[in-house]
């Protein structure tokens, strides 16, 4: 057992070598505060001869420190969505008419979340009508599908006021939404399109990027022109690793069922019927979103060569209607919460069979009805 002064010898030897090595980093310009952890620390002594030539030992310190930001940065930052293997189920093909072919259409679903008073995370989207839409392309197994934007909501990159509540659920909605593109692939089987239309929201994260980063635009991966920049849906969602096409480019983008039958996100919103307002400026029939509402409209116009008659669609929505998804409508309470309000939405999918080319359509409306829908007679429960 050491004796006390032998103790008391060792700690004062610490003490000398925590103040020499305090001394260094502060004669080096360090500021502590970005020193992440002290890796060595080397106490040795030199001689030297005064310049009487009397010998001279001198304790020498050397320490190897590492940054802070070596760790990486404290906070969180926003990241790819986790992978996900697919294995699509075998399943056989829905009949379709001889030369029809069948696409599915999937509107805003709004993929997000705001915090509880406690902090658990809670959906603005709807588990329940997105297991629907899941099922029914199951039984459908189209050739096509057509997502038509809003598909994730992104509030915390909005340019609207905002609860403190939906902060820091950014990554939760993309990983949320990687796993939804995971499980659209395994349900549309390896051989449909999928084609997802850029909508407003998906458009947040450039436009965010262009308004408080300019210099991060448009980044990608070292040498990987062909990749889609680092802040954009198709990358952190992994939409390529389930052979999903995005487009985006809204409100300019859009997708060809046929030749008579286009999609859009849509930015027309009427206080009365959107559907006529579409139909009194197109000239082919469209399939829009973005009012969340089921609309169904058609206008038939006299030509040179006979009647024409054009359709104007919107399927509703997949997200909550309950007030929770942030809208004008909506509002917090004094701790943030969203709201319970009716929303004037309704959730729904649409089937269309088509010819190729210049043919025929027929579409179907699927109504959502709080977790229940039917489609040619089978019930699809959530
Ligand atoms: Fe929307
Ligand atoms: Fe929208």
């Amino acid at each position: 057992m050491p004796d006390l002064a032998e103790f008391e010898s060792t700690a004062g030897q610490r003490k000398k070598l925590v103040g020499k090595v305090a001394d260094l980093i502060e004669a080096s310009g360090i500021d502590p505060e970005d020193i992440g952890s002290i890796s060595r620390v080397n106490l040795w002594q030199g001689m030297s001869k005064d310049d009487d030539g009397n010998p001279q030992v001198t304790d020498l310190v050397g320490v190897q420190l590492s940054p802070k930001w070596a760790d990486g940065p404290a906070w969180p930052v926003v990241e790819q969505g986790p992978p996900s293997v697919v294995r699509p189920t075998k399943v056989a093909k829905a009949k379709s008419p001889e030369g029809f072919k069948t696409c599915v259409v999937l509107p805003d679903i709004q993929i997000g979340y705001f915090r509880s008073m406690s902090g658990e995370l809670v959906p603005t989207h709807d588990e329940a009508a997105l297991s629907i839409a899941v099922q029914l392309i199951r039984l459908v197994v189209p050739d096509l599908v057509v997502l038509v934007g809003d598909n994730l909501d992104l509030p915390e990159l909005s340019k609207y006021r905002l609860s403190p509540r939906f902060r820091d659920t950014t990554q939760a909605t993309i990983d949320r939404t990687t796993t939804f593109a995971a499980e659209l692939r395994a349900a549309a089987g390896p051989d449909a399109s999928i084609k997802w239309l850029a909508g407003n929201h998906e458009e947040r994260l450039p436009n965010y990027i262009t308004d408080n980063a300019t210099a991060a635009f448009g980044l990608r991966k070292g040498n990987s022109p062909e990749d889609w920049p680092i802040l954009t849906v198709p990358f952190l969602c992994r939409l390529d690793e389930h052979n999903i096409d995005f487009l985006p480019g809204y409100p300019a983008n859009k997708v060809w069922i046929n030749e008579r039958l286009k999609v859009v996100h849509g930015h027309k919103v009427s206080q009365g019927s959107t559907a006529h307002t579409y139909l009194a400026s197109e000239r082919v029939s469209i399939i829009y979103g973005h009012i969340h509402r089921r609309e169904w409209a058609e206008q038939t116009r006299d030509t040179h060569e006979g009647k024409r008659t054009i359709l104007a669609m919107s399927p509703g929505c997949l997200c909550r209607t309950d007030g929770r998804v942030p809208s004008t409508k909506g509002g917090v309470d004094h701790d943030g919460i969203p709201m319970e309000v009716t929303e004037n939405w309704q959730q729904g999918v649409l089937v269309v069979t088509y010819e190729e080319g210049d043919g025929r359509f027929i579409p179907e409306q699927v109504p959502i009805h709080d977790g229940w829908a039917m489609w040619r007679g089978r019930e699809i429960t959530a």
